[in-house]
């Protein structure tokens, strides 16, 4: 009998280990580029606070800002390569994996974010979440940041303005024609990058929301900001279909009501930090903000236009005809 209780319980003994490796948390790795006090950053920490507490001790959550892991050229291929489960870069970003997501960049599409929001809410603004399947990513959801301003160390009013200055803009064909219709030099370069690229001259100037020229500092090393709500930089929460799909059921499931959630929140904040950043960035002394009339408003929209035929093969007449009817 005693042989039999010790056998037992060696054999009790021996299983531990693998017990303990099947209740190991799964790990979430989310990497991103911004500050955390931005949209994006509260959106990934609520999610983190969200799955914790749906599924406590079977998942964790860890979040990377600041391109602590990956930058947003790096990002995505990781993803791929299984070495990131999550990362929300801007829609401007996913060019190599679908040329549909290019509808975003095209300069004065969408009137407001109420706009933006009802087309991403569409059935074809849904089915661009699936887009890139075939590339092994998955679109969970989009998420506002908000519209771009063009930022500059003179004052920017009309199209002759900034014409020869050299612009950082995003990994985007569609940036690059916006900024060359405007006989500007657009240079693709990453977001880690631009506070240095501003600060010693190397550029002129940038595009970007009011949260990130706030919470990167750019109106620091920048005299102007002129408010031309040119352009969208909203995101995609992506993953990869195989660490989705591989989830059990119950867990990718519970995954998806957090992340929904978490959205709504980063949106919530999205809007409030629209308003707020640029009021600090005013109130900071250190950047002029220039309206512009609506005369001047209308030059940019016109040089800008022919933008719109250039990729319009590429992204398809229906989506384009989609968007604009979200304007409505
Ligand atoms: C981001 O908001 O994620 C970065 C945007 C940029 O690259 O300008």
């Amino acid at each position: 009998m005693k042989a039999f209780v010790a056998a037992t319980v060696l054999a009790c003994a021996s299983l531990l280990p693998f017990q303990q490796a099947a209740a190991k948390p799964i790990e979430i790795k989310f990497s991103h580029v911004v500050a955390e006090n931005t949209p994006k950053g509260q959106m990934a920490l609520k999610f983190k606070e969200l799955a914790e507490a749906a599924l406590p001790g079977q998942v964790e959550v860890k979040v990377y800002p600041n391109s602590q892991l990956f930058t947003d050229s790096t990002v995505l291929q990781a993803m791929q390569l299984g070495d990131v489960e999550m990362a929300a870069p801007a829609l401007s970003k996913f060019q190599k994996y679908t040329t549909k997501l290019q509808l975003f960049d095209l300069p004065f599409l969408f009137k407001d974010i109420e706009a933006v929001d009802r087309f991403q809410q569409s059935p074809e603004g849904q089915k661009l979440l699936k887009s890139m399947e075939g590339k092994l990513l998955v679109g969970l959801g989009y998420l506002h940041n908000g519209m771009k301003q063009l930022t500059a160390n003179d004052p920017i009013r009309t199209p002759a303005d900034i014409s020869g200055k050299k612009y950082r803009i995003m990994t985007s064909d569609v940036l690059q024609a916006q900024f060359e219709a405007v006989q500007a030099i657009p240079l693709k370069k990453p977001f880690s990058e631009v506070f240095t690229l501003l600060q010693t001259k190397a550029i002129d100037g940038q595009e970007n929301t009011w949260s990130n020229i706030y919470s990167k500092k750019f109106f620091e090393v920048q005299k102007y900001a002129t408010e031309t709500n040119h352009g969208l930089l909203d995101y995609m929460v992506v993953t990869s279909s195989e660490f989705w799909y591989g989830l059990p059921d119950d867990v990718r499931n519970k995954l998806k009501v957090a992340m929904d959630e978490a959205i709504v929140y980063g949106n919530k904040i999205a809007l409030e930090k629209d308003s707020e950043d640029r009021q600090q960035i005013i109130d900071s002394g250190k950047t002029e903000v220039i309206k512009i009339s609506a005369e001047e408003r209308q030059q940019w929209v016109e040089a800008m236009k022919p933008v719109w035929n250039m990729f319009a093969d590429e992204i398809g007449a229906d989506l384009i005809g989609a968007a604009l009817e979200a304007n409505n």
